[in-house]
């Protein structure tokens, strides 16, 4: 916590360390109130530096000693300045010891070394080391690490660090300590240790070289059978890495721990990956279909950052995206091929897209908008974001599209054999991807400067006489905070012609070799067109297939248009976005007939288009529910020029209300068709059947007749699994049966005794009613005084606090302003607490200006409020960039 003006970091400020670290020698002396670290450090001038001040970044710490070269130094030999320590005019070669204690007990913000349930855990990424010691905490600073941790033997009979064990033994008394040697060259970032009560799942497994390695799964007493899925993830990552990339596992330990405290979801420490137990607990009972899939992608994404994070590493934090976007996109891709079918892999990228689209779209629009490498911060925790992440795995995905899979797969060799063991940057990933294909890729380098969502605009027109199409496409991007002027983008648009029949027509281009039925059309220009030949009928077009780059396509097409792509189209992804155009037209029209007052109706043709789709058991279940699940407000806000959240609210519930009665027979036909067989298996064709069962039932609670209410309430027992049981609880909840039928009240109460040792599911219990659209303040306020709720744990936090402010929009933008004063409340709070934590919770704020004008005045007010109080500097970037743009 500060007072002093935020100072801004530029990425052009950028300047080599003057001082690199050959090795780090760290000894940990634990205990909760008072830990003793001694760092001896070998350390030699950069060459590549003028500047001979050695400075070590340091953050509430109490320095103990300081000793140079043998020689203890003075108060006068150093300086000490905002936290950091300064030796000016160090000598080449120095072997620096440094003694310093800490507080973990005290360490409320999760970053540095802390606690929780009682064991020690640390966070390093981003600038977190320097809670640790004083030390040249930034990546481009790389070092091996020896770690020797001592610890009382009964409350921390493990102790882990990262690499390989290679001593343990006793200590007076009762004391013990082990001894780690990572060989592997690090930032500190990644350095980790964790100590305390644990136990673990492990197992070896054999490389694709013959070497066998170690792996584990540690987590609290107690949850050992809920690591099975973990591990089988770990296994599954392991090989994949070696199949599609070619990129073995390095170390012959690997280890994975769960802790209940955590900012983030889980961290890629070298050996040792720290997660929230939510990115690790499952067994059939606690956890859901998503929950499992989640798992999966986390695990992986960890693993996958052991080459594309650990291996390389970022030069600076402005290159955040070079390893998360592209570890995002390796992780988007493994659970893809793990699903095994081209249906599995179309659904995999809806639910990507959508989220890009839900979150990225907005953030691109709104006052925090930055490019996928940003260029200032006030606080790097700040920019761990979905543009960095979801817009950089797309920018990672348009060189695949570009450049084929062979040939990114020639750019990540190349990328690799260049840069292992460096610290590098965005550039230097493109140069890659370009040099292994000999191609010119510079004007790529603008997805990583230019901020702002692309608009793509396509026009098409067919000449009968020529049997030619022409598609003309033209883009453009709106201005961004600090960017007025934006340059034309090198977009890869994907298209497709569709025929009368709905088949695919072969595709040539005067000029070109080969037919094709999808065409990769590169736009570099602000306009350009292209032709089609030997084309013998009016086609329907199907463009940005598989949703082929970030942008905003506009293109008019008719309803019966979209209706032909939504029966027809073999591009999955774009059926189901025709689905998805149809809806949102009617919901941005249903939403303006709300605030008129005019009558609310639903046409014929598409409650037929829905029927068909529910209807055809050919296409996947998994499929059939993405496409019937309407639009979130969160995405009809966005297509509307002033947001009015109870009018987007009535107009969906209007909509699922009309499609619920006139589908009902077919409803509730796809609930009996699709229950599942057997034991659980959170396999894609079961969680299909299961997502799309249970979409039926919340459309079927819609209506209000007690039969289905009575299928969920029977559901919720005789359900082997969290899926269904949760799924049959929230859809009874979120129709409003918790006023008017009892058994509903009575099942929340089952369901939180049944459950109220699994933290993980009592977070699901807070939050499926903070979720609910019945849910008013009032619920809300009463939910946080239950013994259950703590605003110190992050997933608690988020499960009620975040599931209010976040999803649910209606209700936190209530008219009488009581849920922005539920959020600056509860801003203020967590932000003494967790500034990480908070300043996410301030983003809830990101759109108020697009609100209509009542709101946008009550916003205003609680901005301002939370503004003149004394703010972490996390906070106060978020809240001054929301008032200032
Ligand atoms: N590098 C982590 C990941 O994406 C992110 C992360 C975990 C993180 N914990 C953090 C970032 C704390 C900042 C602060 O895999
Ligand atoms: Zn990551």
């Amino acid at each position: 916590m500060t007072d002093t003006p935020s100072s801004t970091v530029y990425r052009l400020d950028y300047t080599v360390p003057a001082f690199l670290v050959s090795h780090i020698d760290l000894t940990f002396d634990l205990d909760p109130s008072a830990t003793q670290v001694s760092a001896t450090t070998t350390l030699h001038h950069n060459p590549e530096s003028g500047l001979h001040d050695l400075i070590l970044y340091g953050e509430a710490l109490e320095l103990v000693r300081v000793v140079m070269n043998g020689k203890t130094l003075d108060k006068q030999d150093y300086i000490l300045e905002n936290g950091n320590l300064r030796i000016p005019g160090a000598p080449d070669d120095v072997t620096l010891t440094i003694d310093t204690l800490i507080h973990p007990d005290k360490n409320t913000s999760l970053m540095g070394l802390y606690l929780s349930n009682g064991n020690f855990f640390t966070q390093c990424e981003a600038e977190g080391f320097r809670k640790i010691t004083y030390y040249p905490d930034r990546p481009d600073v790389m070092a091996t690490y020896t770690v020797t941790i001592k610890a009382d033997r009964q409350s921390c009979p493990v102790l882990l660090s990262n690499g390989n064990l290679v001593e343990t033994g006793e200590l007076p008394d009762g004391r013990h300590y082990a001894k780690w040697d990572d060989p592997f060259r690090k930032p500190s970032y990644l350095f980790a240790l964790v100590a305390g009560k644990l136990v673990c799942r492990e197992e070896t497994f054999r490389l694709a070289d013959g070497r066998d390695v170690l792996l584990q799964v540690w987590v609290e007493q107690g949850n050992l059978d809920k690591t099975a899925h973990a591990m089988e993830s770990l296994k599954h990552s392991i090989r994949w890495d070696e199949t599609r990339f070619g990129l073995e596992l390095d170390l012959d330990r690997f280890m994975i721990v769960a802790v209940s405290d955590f900012n983030m979801g889980a961290m890629e420490n070298k050996g040792l990956n720290i997660f929230n137990t939510r990115y690790v607990l499952a067994n059939p009972r606690i956890a859901t279909d998503v929950d499992y899939a989640n798992i999966e992608s986390v695990v992986g994404h960890e693993y996958f950052h052991n080459w594309t994070g650990d291996r390389v590493t970022c030069r600076d934090w402005f290159q955040l995206s070079l390893k998360e976007g592209l570890t995002v996109f390796r992780d988007q891709e493994f659970s893809a091929d793990l699903t095994g079918s081209d249906s599995g892999r179309a659904v995999k990228r809806i639910e990507d897209v959508r989220t890009l689209r839900q979150l990225q779209f907005p953030e691109d629009a709104g006052p925090m908008a930055h490019p996928v490498r940003p260029d200032s911060y006030q606080e790097i925790n700040n920019f761990y974001t979905v543009t960095v992440y979801e817009k950089g795995a797309e920018v990672v995905r348009m060189y695949q599209t570009l450049l084929g899979r062979d040939g990114f797969r020639k750019g990540m060799d190349l990328y690799f054999k260049r840069h292992d063991g460096q610290a590098v940057t965005c550039n230097d990933f493109l140069a890659a991807m370009a040099d292994a294909n000999g191609r010119d890729l510079s004007q790529f380098e603008r997805w990583y400067s230019q901020a702002g969502t692309p608009r793509v605009k396509l026009e098409s027109h067919y000449d009968a006489a020529a049997g030619a199409v022409t598609l003309k496409l033209s883009q453009h991007c709106p201005e961004t905070p600090g960017q007025a002027e934006k340059h034309p983008f090198l977009i890869p648009v994907a298209v497709g012609l569709l025929d009368r029949q709905g088949n695919d027509m072969p595709l040539h281009q005067p000029g070109k070799d080969g037919t094709q039925t999808t065409a990769i059309l590169e736009l570099t220009q602000e306009s350009q067109t292209f032709t089609f030949t030997g084309i013998t009928e009016k086609p329907v077009v199907s463009a940005l297939r598989n949703f082929s780059a970030p942008v905003i396509l506009e293109y008019d097409q008719s309803d019966d248009e979209l209706l032909h792509l939504l029966s027809h189209d073999s591009d999955h992804f774009n059926r189901w976005e025709a689905g998805q155009r149809l809806a949102s037209r009617r919901l941005v029209a249903l939403t303006k007939a709300v605030q008129t007052g005019a009558p609310l109706s639903l046409d014929d043709a598409f409650i037929d288009a829905y029927r068909t789709v529910l209807t055809d058991t050919r296409l996947d279940a998994a499929l059939r529910e993405l496409a019937l699940t309407l639009p979130s407000e969160m995405m009809i806000a966005e297509r509307m020029d002033e947001i009015d959240p109870q009018a987007i609210r009535s107009a969906r519930q209007y909509m699922r209300g009309a499609l619920a009665k006139r589908l009902e027979k077919e409803w509730l036909a796809a609930l009996e068709a699709n229950r599942t067989e057997g034991a659980y298996r959170p396999t894609p064709q079961d969680a299909g059947k299961r997502a799309l069962k249970n979409l039926a039932l919340s459309y079927l609670l819609t209506l209000d007749d007690t039969r289905y209410a009575q299928i969920a309430i029977d559901q919720y027992h005789q359900a082997d699994n969290m899926t269904d049981r949760l799924a049959a609880l929230t859809s009874l909840v979120h129709a409003g049966y918790t006023t008017g039928l009892p058994e509903t009240k009575a099942l929340l109460e089952h369901f939180y005794r049944e459950f109220e040792n699994e933290a993980l599911v009592i977070d699901k219990w807070f939050s499926l009613q903070a979720t609910s659209p019945c849910a008013d303040i009032q619920t809300i306020r009463t939910l946080m005084t239950h013994p259950a709720f703590t605003i110190r744990n992050p997933n608690r936090a988020r499960s009620l606090i975040f599931g209010f402010c976040h999803n649910n929009m209606a209700q936190f933008h209530a008219t009488d302003g009581s849920g922005y004063a539920f959020w600056s409340e509860n801003l203020i709070e967590l932000d003494k607490i967790n500034p990480q934590v908070a300043a996410r919770l301030a983003r809830c704020m990101d759109q108020w200006k697009r609100y209509i004008p009542s709101l946008r005045e009550l916003a205003g007010d609680a901005l301002r409020h939370v503004s003149q109080q004394t703010l972490s500097r996390d906070t106060r970037e978020i809240i001054g960039k929301t008032l200032s743009a």
